[in-house]
């Protein structure tokens, strides 16, 4: 008896000395993810004894990095993690503790290798993966079977087709809001995503190749701007120019859309009891160009686990991101919401497939995912990706002829990677 009052009055003490921790985590305005991270961090701190403070962070990634870089610019330990962009890695590795004592080979080993290398900069490894994200089509399944359609388009010729006759036929039947096909074309990281895949679908390049050359300034990316050019009015609404993923996903949720764009995400939200398309639509690859270059494409996206560098308690802040990134909650996340595992075992998992059957076919569209060219640009990417989405909005607003703006983007891009 005396044994256990002791140990009982060890535990409350060492409780009463937890820390707290502050985790910059997803947005709680969309989707449930940042309400579940909040949860489970939450969930963590009771059973370790610690605290959690959830700092709500901007839904957009632009704003959210500008928001981080303020507290990294300052040093500052008053966030110990921060929740990061696969495209951030060059920008905040000096910020971050370099996690790789952390973790051993075999855990490393099991999350998808494209993530750890993407995350790994100068040997330094910055964030472990927390979910995966690739650009995916959706469709409505009712809509083309109503239309006589077989299947998704393969094509982005017969994603027009498909989008003007079933839009035509939407409006004639007393719809003056349909609209064919929905994605996001606002001035922000988000159309660099949608362009990348324009363009590689295109066979239009990686707008910077491997080594770091500027490719974006060729015929087959004017074409593919040209093409997305001429949606705007015809199949997709003029606002489309002031687009993020959220705008899209009103549209095409309360119905008024054959196809859109968006990130899984979309999917649970689609899905969910007082949705007026639940258990109408599908996911698939995004169109490819007709000639011959032209291949499925999907950009890669995703988040990571950062511990800040000026943490004060390092190792509290490495224990909840090996928690939030375990097994176990991943596969509870898949069966909860619709963001994709970084661990490739959990699409193998029977509950996780039974709940979402459509991650078996995901799998191969993350496999084969392009990245933006973050690794090569480093810790510039962002001036790079704002040059490449500048340009491009110029030419879906009218401002630019799409010829104009991608020279305009090459002069520009040049110079940022010169300096
Ligand atoms: C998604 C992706 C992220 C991308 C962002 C653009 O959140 O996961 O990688 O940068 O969308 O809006």
């Amino acid at each position: 008896m005396k044994r256990l009052v002791l140990l009982l009055s060890a535990v409350a003490l060492l409780s009463a000395e937890g820390v707290t921790l502050r985790i910059a985590g997803p947005s709680t305005a969309v989707g449930g993810i940042g309400y579940w991270v909040k949860q489970k961090a939450e969930e963590w701190a009771r059973a370790t004894g610690n605290r959690i403070e959830y700092i709500d962070t901007p839904a957009e990634t632009d704003a959210r990095l500008a928001l981080f870089q303020q507290y990294w610019a300052a040093h500052s330990p008053d966030v110990d993690v921060y929740t990061i962009d696969v495209i951030w890695p060059g920008i905040a590795a000096p910020h971050a503790l370099d996690l790789l004592p952390y973790f051993s080979e075999a855990t490393l080993d099991s999350f998808f290798p494209a993530y750890v290398n993407n995350n790994t900069v100068r040997g330094k490894l910055v964030a472990i993966p927390f979910y995966a994200d690739a650009g995916l089509l959706y469709y409505r399944t009712d809509l083309l079977e109503k239309y006589g359609y077989p299947g998704p388009p393969e094509t982005w010729d017969e994603l027009e087709q498909m989008a003007q006759r079933i839009q035509e036929g939407e409006r004639a039947a007393g719809n003056p809001d349909f609209w064919g096909f929905v994605w996001q074309g606002k001035r922000y990281e988000g159309l660099t995503c949608d362009a990348l895949e324009w363009l590689v679908s295109h066979g239009g390049g990686t707008i910077l190749d491997s080594t770091g050359r500027v490719t974006v300034n060729n015929p087959r990316a004017v074409a593919a701007v040209a093409r997305a050019r001429r949606w705007i009015g015809w199949i997709t609404p003029p606002g489309v120019t002031n687009y993020a993923e959220e705008d899209s996903r009103n549209v095409w949720q309360t119905g008024n859309a054959a196809f859109m764009r968006n990130w899984p995400y979309a999917y649970n939200l689609g899905n969910q009891p007082d949705s007026p398309i639940r258990g109408r639509f599908r996911v698939t690859v995004l169109p490819r160009d007709t000639s011959a270059l032209g291949r499925h494409a999907a950009t890669l996206g995703g988040w990571q686990l950062m511990v800040s560098r000026y943490s004060r308690h390092p190792e509290e802040a490495v224990a909840l991101v090996r928690y939030l990134t375990s097994y176990k909650l991943q596969r509870e996340r898949s069966l909860e919401l619709s963001l994709l595992p970084t661990r490739p075992a959990v699409y193998r998992d029977p509950e996780v497939l039974r709940v979402r059957p459509w991650f078996r076919d995901v799998l191969k569209v993350l496999e084969n995912a392009v990245a933006r060219p973050s690794t090569v640009a480093g810790a510039r990417y962002n001036r790079v990706s704002q040059a490449f989405y500048s340009a491009v909005h110029r030419a879906l607003t009218g401002e630019a002829t799409p010829r104009d703006a991608l020279r305009d983007a090459e002069r520009r891009l040049k110079r940022i990677l010169r300096r």
